[in-house]
């Protein structure tokens, strides 16, 4: 049960954005009678990423992840099917799994000894007989079951509301573009992980960002212009950024930045990533891949490389920097992220240990840019809030809406444009006016 909210809230969303989402309130990052509803009609109705399959590839292979603010645990059955329960005992709500990850025949609850199969039914419980001389119908006793679980691409994604769309629907045009990063080779990928951290900010903070604020990397990111070794100029890196660069959004509030380099990728036009590509193997290895990803993707998708990318609410790719993440939700204003690097599984061992570096001195917890954002981030929810400051809504009027592009599904812009922030707080707020 979660703190009662102000019932003259519900009436105010409507007034939060202008119609176009140009004007948005700051009350989306930091208050609680929001949060609490965002529980309910976010993400308690939307696809939420949990993991990915190849961290279970074994009956009783399970572990621990988050569902908003709620504790899940992610399981393989006896049958090899992937099940979802939650991490709280029937009985008096006890978690019954403490460890992040790990193989298990049973799940034992410390508090009274109840014990579930890997399946989330009632295996047994101690002095059945003395405590319960009356039958005792087990199959009511299982651990909870989030009714939906299904896969995109090895990402488990899990719905608490039985009549949602299928995931397929859900992620719809998005699928086009995530298909560039985690469908490039046969045999898909594979991840490592998870690594955690947290953050003062209010979850939607890193979900506008990642949809396509390409117009933050300049002024917050130009000190690793300036030293990124054997780099391309800051100037340079920039103009190619608005040269191949194109914002996207789509419907159901997804959106991100991407690039369409020419060529055959084993160049790099950014910070770090001409240093990647001369670590031995890597650039021969881009290059080497680009005829299977073209017929796997077709001509215009083996030139995209996702820079950032939101599939709404809270799960983020990062292609180039070869990493997805989610903000799971702490509270108003505190996220914790969880972060995994991932590469295509028939890629060389040297190649994938180069691409974990690449990904850890770039978007790791003690990454260069992810410090940096990290320092915006928590900026942005402690200045949004305060009593004066907080009467101003933030203005997301650059670009124009975009329209739709001849060979790529959603409306394209350039990257300084944010219609895709636009697009993603529309959703929001249809999501949040729907009872
Ligand atoms: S709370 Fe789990 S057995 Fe009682
Ligand atoms: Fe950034």
């Amino acid at each position: 049960m979660g703190r009662r909210v102000d019932p003259t809230v519900e009436e105010q969303i409507p007034g939060l954005l202008s119609e176009d989402g140009t004007w948005v309130s700051r009350r989306l990052f930091f208050d609680p009678d929001l949060y609490e509803i965002e529980k309910h009609r976010v993400f308690g109705r939307s696809w939420l990423m949990v993991g990915h399959e190849s961290q279970i590839p074994d009956p009783g292979d399970f572990f621990l992840s988050s569902m908003g603010e709620e504790s899940v645990l992610v399981v393989r059955d006896n049958e090899g099917k992937i099940r979802v329960h939650l991490n709280s005992c029937p009985h008096r709500g006890m978690p019954v799994c403490r460890e992040d990850r790990g193989n298990t025949r049973t799940f034992y609850c410390v508090y009274h000894g109840w014990s579930f199969g890997r399946d989330g039914s009632l295996a047994g419980l101690p002095n059945q007989r003395a405590s319960y001389p009356q039958d005792l119908d087990k199959s009511k006793l299982g651990l909870f079951a989030v009714p939906r679980v299904e896969t995109y691409c090895g990402l488990i994604f899990a719905n608490h509301d039985a009549g949602a769309v299928s995931l397929d629907d859900y992620l719809g045009d998005m699928k086009w573009y995530l298909d560039t990063s985690l469908n490039r080779r046969e045999g898909g990928i594979e991840v490592l992980g998870v690594q955690k951290w947290r953050i003062g900010t209010n979850w939607k903070v890193p979900a506008e960002n990642m949809v396509g604020d390409v117009a933050h990397a300049p002024a917050s990111h130009s000190s690793i212009f300036q030293i990124a070794p054997g780099d391309p100029s800051s100037d340079a890196a920039l103009k190619s950024v608005l040269e191949y660069g194109r914002n996207v959004a789509l419907p159901g509030g997804h959106g991100g930045t991407f690039r369409v380099y020419p060529g055959d990728d084993s160049e790099g036009r950014l910070p770090g990533e001409l240093a990647l590509r001369k670590a031995p193997g890597v650039g021969e290895y881009l290059a080497s891949i680009q005829a299977e990803a073209e017929e796997r993707l077709g001509e215009v998708r083996k030139h995209i490389k996702i820079a950032t990318c939101t599939t709404f609410p809270n799960l983020f790719l990062l292609g180039s920097n070869f990493t997805f993440r989610v903000a799971h939700p702490r509270g108003p204003t505190k996220s914790e992220l969880w972060s995994w690097v991932f590469f295509d599984r028939e890629a060389p061992q040297e190649v994938k240990d180069a691409m974990r570096k690449f990904y850890t001195m770039t978007f790791g917890p003690g990454g260069l840019f992810e410090q940096d954002d990290g320092e915006n981030w928590e900026g942005v929810t402690h200045g949004a809030s305060g009593i004066e400051a907080s009467q101003h809504p933030f203005h997301y009027g650059a670009g124009l809406e975009a329209g739709p592009h001849p060979e790529m599904p959603g409306r394209v812009s350039n990257v300084y444009s944010e219609h895709t922030q636009r697009n993603m707080y529309l959703r929001w707020q249809e999501l949040m006016l729907q009872p």
